[in-house]
């Protein structure tokens, strides 16, 4: 008998800067999604965008994006500030959608997508990218067998050095489009997320230390995306700066775990550099995103090992997320394709995921929650260093 054909779906992307692309890029690979669309901050930019990522049509505003019957699954790619009104206007006209993180500038906005969302018929997701690398999923499901004992302490780091000089600027840095935090909200949110996802763990209370290392900086008159490189002397003008570029946390997790890390995009030699450690009463986990093929174990009574990213030694329920042999190095857009693929495969299956399941994918749940998260250490910060429990 012949094999039914996959239903194609079409897709379009709200905002096609840095991370826009590789959006287009994952879902291209799932075989059955039509790139659509694209919008851009104008017609000329969505024109223009378009014609670069090989969509049908350019549009210079979200809402004709939407509007487009042949755009089934909207993905939202803009800064933060804009996160709340396409994705609320997208569910409302019934689309399916795709965020990147976070998925609002703050948790009220976050509430209320959820919300809105529990009372729609569509997949929502939030693209938390980390989740999708064969080894983080190895680590997950050992540690869910019980390979490192009970869980007692989490440590680790996401450092970056792109925005180390007072030339270097992002609308990450501005309030009224990143939201309330820099480093915390841009990538140690990944590092809370990934540290819940690996475990299976709820971050329940947070102590933070923030600080802002360049309190004035040179901003472009023009806007840059992200990691460009600064323009001349001219374009620029002072801002005084108000979110952090650097954190340091304690944590406490719902087993009774303990943790700490640090976010930091001023820290010299650390390009993308998310470190997860995982200590057990048996056993400990490491995993590295800048040598992501590798997991190392530690143990305590015979010699650490280095499990690298082959699907033949790893187990069962993460080789499926390895799509090359053992030495063939696998990375970050591979990461982001396996979880395009998650959130794809419930869309094309036309289910909605069980919310009690952990899934690939974040949950606009578990994105309110990580907003409420970075919150609450901003908090705990303001408050001199307080133990805030995580609502
Ligand atoms: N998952 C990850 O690892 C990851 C990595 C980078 C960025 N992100 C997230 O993705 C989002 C975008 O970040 P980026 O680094 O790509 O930023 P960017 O500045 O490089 O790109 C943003 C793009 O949005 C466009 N834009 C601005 N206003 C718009 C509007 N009204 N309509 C349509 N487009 C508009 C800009 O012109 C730009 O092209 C952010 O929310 C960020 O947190 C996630």
């Amino acid at each position: 008998m012949e094999k039914q054909a996959q239903k194609r779906l079409g897709m379009g992307i709200v905002g096609a800067g840095f991370v826009g692309p590789h959006h287009v890029d994952a879902v291209r690979r799932l075989g059955f999604v039509d790139i659509i669309a694209v919008a851009g901050s104008n017609e000329e930019s969505g024109r223009r965008k378009a014609e670069q990522l090989g969509a049908k049509r350019g549009y210079g505003s979200y809402e004709a994006l939407i509007d487009d019957p042949d755009v089934q699954v909207v993905h939202v790619a803009t800064p933060n500030h804009l996160h709340y009104s396409v994705i609320s206007t997208a569910i409302a006209k019934g689309k399916h959608v795709v965020s990147d993180k976070p998925l609002a500038a703050n948790s009220g906005e976050s509430r209320k997508l959820v919300e809105q969302a529990n009372r729609a018929n569509v997949v929502c997701g939030v693209t938390f990218n980390y989740r999708g690398n064969p080894l983080v999923q190895e680590a997950r499901h050992a540690i869910a067998n019980g390979a490192i004992g009970k869980p007692t302490f989490l440590h680790g780091y996401y450092l970056q050095d792109w925005l180390i000089k007072a030339t270097d600027y992002s609308w990450r840095l501005d309030p009224e489009k990143g939201g309330a935090s820099s480093a915390l909200g841009d990538i140690g949110s990944h590092w809370c997320d990934l540290a819940q996802h690996i475990t299976g763990l709820r971050i329940t209370h947070v102590l933070g230390d923030v600080s802002t290392v360049i309190p004035q900086r040179k901003k472009p008159r023009v806007a840059r995306e992200a990691f460009q490189a600064a323009g001349g002397a001219a374009d620029l003008e002072s801002v005084d700066i108000r979110v952090d570029d650097l954190a340091s946390v304690l944590v406490r997790f719902d087993n009774g775990a303990k943790g700490v890390f640090s976010a930091g995009q001023v820290c010299a030699g650390h390009k993308n550099d998310l470190v997860l450690e995982v200590c057990g009463s048996k056993a400990s986990m490491t995993w590295r995103q800048e040598q992501q093929n590798e997991l190392w174990i530690g143990h305590r009574d015979k010699a650490n090992e280095i499990l690298q990213k082959d699907p033949s030694l790893i187990s069962e329920e993460a080789r499926g997320y390895a799509r090359l042999p053992g030495g063939h190095q696998e990375a970050w857009a591979d990461a982001f394709c396996n979880v395009m693929r998650a959130i794809y495969g419930f869309i094309a299956a036309g289910k909605r995921p069980e919310p009690a399941q952990p899934q690939l994918f974040a949950s606009f749940e578990e994105g309110y929650r990580l907003n409420c998260i970075v919150e609450a250490i901003l908090d705990s910060a303001k408050q001199g260093g307080m133990w805030k429990e995580v609502l």
